[in-house]
């Protein structure tokens, strides 16, 4: 259990959560003693949830661990889709490959195995949906190159961002998180709410989701804006509008 959200609360979130399959259970409950750091299953929801609200084809992840927030994510690709992870560990990767497999995902799924502060110079965008879950220490000094290879209204999505409570001075008592990492996330958070090409909040779930959002309209989604500008107009200029008075000339109010 996490410190930022109570137990009670946890186990409640924990027992209405429906999306998680056996697979998903099965690594779940073999990290139980391993004791990775993998999102929990209330995380992983939240980005099933937020990869399909935003009909996610192209997904990127940095640090696939063993594959366990990447099935959560490339659950909600289409066929077609595609996700790329990026892990630092041979061992790690190869069994996320063998995970990715169990759970029917291989043919959505490219595995990037190295440091991703070198390897992400060899993706090309954009990205619907970026899931941000390695180093911590490299959060911040990649935050501008995942921010390019998003489209706009594309989602930046980085865990661990409150830390156990230790981001907030005074929060914690004794802190037991390395206080270079703790900085490092401090930062972070600083930058993202400050950046001029995303939109940013913070759910406090677990150790904390960042959801940041690319500023842009999103091309495909013009033609229907543009639609929807005309019909808007249109409905203000209609005589069974209370609002039409204030509409173009020659337009009264229903009496
Ligand atoms: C918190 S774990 C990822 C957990 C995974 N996202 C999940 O929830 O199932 C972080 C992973 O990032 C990897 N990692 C750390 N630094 C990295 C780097 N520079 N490039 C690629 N992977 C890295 C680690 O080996 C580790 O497996």
């Amino acid at each position: 259990m996490g410190l930022i959200v109570p137990d009670a609360i946890e186990r409640y979130l924990s027992g209405l959560n429906r999306a998680s399959d056996r697979v998903l259970d099965d690594i779940a409950r073999g990290n139980g003693t391993r004791g990775l750091p993998l999102v929990d299953a209330e995380v992983g929801a939240l980005l099933r949830v937020l990869a399909m609200s935003i009909n996610a084809t192209r997904i990127l992840e940095i640090g696939t661990a063993v594959g366990y927030s990447g099935i959560w994510l490339a659950g909600a690709l289409p066929p077609g889709g595609m996700l790329i992870t990026m892990e630092m560990s041979e061992e790690r990767a190869k069994e996320a490959r063998e995970n990715f497999a169990r759970a029917g995902l291989s043919d959505r799924v490219s595995i990037m195995v190295g440091d991703a502060k070198l390897r992400l110079a060899k993706v090309s965008g954009p990205f619907d949906l970026i899931f941000q879950d390695g180093d911590k220490q490299l959060y911040t000094p990649l935050l501008d190159r995942l921010v390019a290879l998003l489209r706009p209204r594309g989602l930046l999505v980085t865990d661990n961002v409150l830390w156990d409570g230790e981001v907030a001075p005074g929060y914690v008592a004794e802190p037991k998180r390395d206080p270079a990492d703790t900085r490092a996330i401090a930062e972070y958070n600083e930058r993202v709410a400050a950046h001029p090409d995303v939109l940013a909040a913070i759910v406090p779930l677990r150790d904390g989701v960042s959801i940041a959002v690319k500023r842009g309209n999103a091309p495909d989604l013009q033609p229907g804006l543009d639609a929807l500008a005309r019909a808007t107009t249109a409905l203000r200029a209609a005589d069974f509008n209370d609002n039409a008075a204030e509409g173009p000339a020659g337009v009264g109010r229903r009496s």
